[in-house]
């Protein structure tokens, strides 16, 4: 049985009052969720203290990009998942669109910063997509084919029991056009499908497939319902604690 995740990606939002106030708001609404793995993704700056308030209870605390780098080094701007973990995060989000679109992510970096979140122990919750010419073209399978077995690749059996992959189309991510739970469901069973070449059917089954772009409290159920979507991967209706809070009790 794969235990769902809703994990909010707070993005480059909000100032550190406004952080804990959100997370400190959201820890009693979430207290109940035994049914999910909850996840709020801050900015960098933001973690230690957000994990540090979270402590003892049921929400994780991610970050949102890694170095690909694992050791200590000369890498200005970079921070490593070795200090991610050291500060308190148990997940890391990685190749979202947004940094593939603007920060020149490529299957390859996803690929080695994968591996440097796994080194370290973290979760990696590993985004991929079409956009919107890929999906009119026909061409959305393959591209998410690809992303997946670039990011995959070289991953053993056991790493697999700590990827979480997120389906986010782009075309859905902050626009209100949610795909619909068909659609989305069709692309899911896809990526399923895609893992059981790559890592065999057991770990395909095992692993859990979050979709995000345009989740709101009122299309989560439905998504919910499809046997593939394992969960949710939440932009803007995560950053405030009571449109979260019912995202995450969609039951
Ligand atoms: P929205 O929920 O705002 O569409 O964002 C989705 C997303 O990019 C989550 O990573």
């Amino acid at each position: 049985m794969r235990k769902p995740v809703i994990a909010g990606n707070w993005k480059m939002y909000k100032l550190l009052g406004e952080a804990v106030e959100t997370a400190l708001a959201l820890k009693p609404l979430a207290a109940n969720a035994n049914h999910c793995e909850v996840i709020i993704a801050p900015v960098f700056v933001h973690l230690k203290t957000l994990a540090d308030r979270l402590e003892g209870s049921n929400i994780k605390v991610a970050a949102q990009n890694c170095a690909s780098e694992t050791s200590f080094g000369a890498q200005t701007g970079e921070i490593s998942a070795e200090m991610l973990k050291d500060v308190g995060a148990s997940h890391v989000i990685i190749g979202h669109s947004e940094r593939r679109q603007f920060y020149g992510e490529s299957d390859e970096s996803v690929n080695k910063k994968t591996k440097a979140a796994l080194a370290f122990s973290l979760t990696a919750v590993v985004c991929v997509g079409e956009i919107l010419a890929e999906r009119e073209s026909g061409n959305a399978e393959s591209v998410v084919k690809r992303q997946i077995v670039g990011a995959l690749g070289g991953l053993t059996v056991t790493d697999m029991e700590r990827i979480i992959i997120a389906y986010e189309p782009v075309w859905a991510i902050g626009t209100g056009k949610v795909a619909a739970p068909e659609q989305a469901q069709e692309m899911h069973g896809f990526i399923r499908g895609v893992i059981a070449e790559t890592h065999g059917g057991e770990i395909a089954e095992a692993t859990r497939i979050l979709y995000g772009g345009s989740v709101k409290p009122d299309n989560i159920a439905g998504l919910m319902k499809q046997t593939d979507i394992d969960g949710a991967l939440v932009g803007g209706a995560s950053l405030e604690a009571e449109s979260f809070a019912q995202i995450i009790n969609y039951k």
